[in-house]
């Protein structure tokens, strides 16, 4: 297992805030910054795209960890490759041409990943796991932070890390995490967790730093 990581998504913070709201959980120990990027069309909302991620990129050093909810992708990576991402993750169920996509992202420098519903199965990343740098398994219905985790994604997780073996590929799990189901993500094999409303929650900076450390206590 890679070190962990926490990665709180910035889908939860006061948006009229945000570059105050990118540094204190970089200040807080966050080693990503999740950023979602929805279109309303491959998921039923809207966040943010480029624009954002290049205003934020001067904010923090930390890795910018960004999760395309797009379709198509390939049309916007170079744009948030220059913005300054330096993980672009795209959805399997995206594209008929993941490893395109996943190519195309490599060419450009950065890390490449690759997310899955909760509906489709790890099979899908078979024939690309040599390009990927980290594989995202959702935990919720993608579209907007605060739902449930759905238990179904620990034994996705399992599937997930006996196929990286000994590979230096981080598994990120995105939806529902909280310092009370931690533990179990972490044991099924995952390095790195996203978490939005158990971080950002009431939007208050000074509980951001003890509530990265609960988890990562976890
Ligand atoms: C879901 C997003 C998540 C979300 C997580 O569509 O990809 O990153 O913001 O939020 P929480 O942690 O609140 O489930
Ligand atoms: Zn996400």
């Amino acid at each position: 297992q890679l070190p962990i990581k926490i990665s709180p998504s910035i889908l939860s913070a006061d948006f009229a805030r945000l570059g105050d709201e990118v540094r204190a959980i970089d200040e807080g120990g966050a080693e990503w910054v999740h950023v979602d990027v929805m279109d309303g069309h491959f998921v039923p909302n809207i966040s943010i795209g480029p624009m954002i991620v290049e205003a934020i990129r001067p904010v923090t050093k930390k890795i910018l960890d960004v999760h395309l909810m797009i379709a198509p992708a390939d049309p916007y990576l170079e744009a948030f490759a220059k913005a300054g991402s330096d993980i672009i993750t795209v959805h399997a169920e995206a594209g008929p041409h993941l490893d395109r996509s996943l190519q195309a992202i490599k060419s450009m420098g950065k890390k490449a990943g690759v997310s899955l519903n909760p509906s489709t199965p790890v099979s899908v990343i078979e024939n690309v796991i040599d390009r990927l740098d980290l594989i995202l398994i959702m935990s919720v219905n993608p579209g907007f932070g605060g739902q449930s985790f759905i238990p179904q994604a620990l034994e996705k997780i399992m599937q997930a890390k006996a196929l990286i073996g000994d590979r230096p590929i981080d598994l990120e799990v995105d939806g529902g995490v909280t310092a009370d189901n931690a533990e179990e993500i972490a044991r099924a094999g995952a390095n790195a967790l996203v978490a939005g409303s158990a971080i950002y929650k009431g939007n208050d900076p000074a509980t951001y730093a003890p509530r990265i450390n609960d988890i990562r206590r976890a």
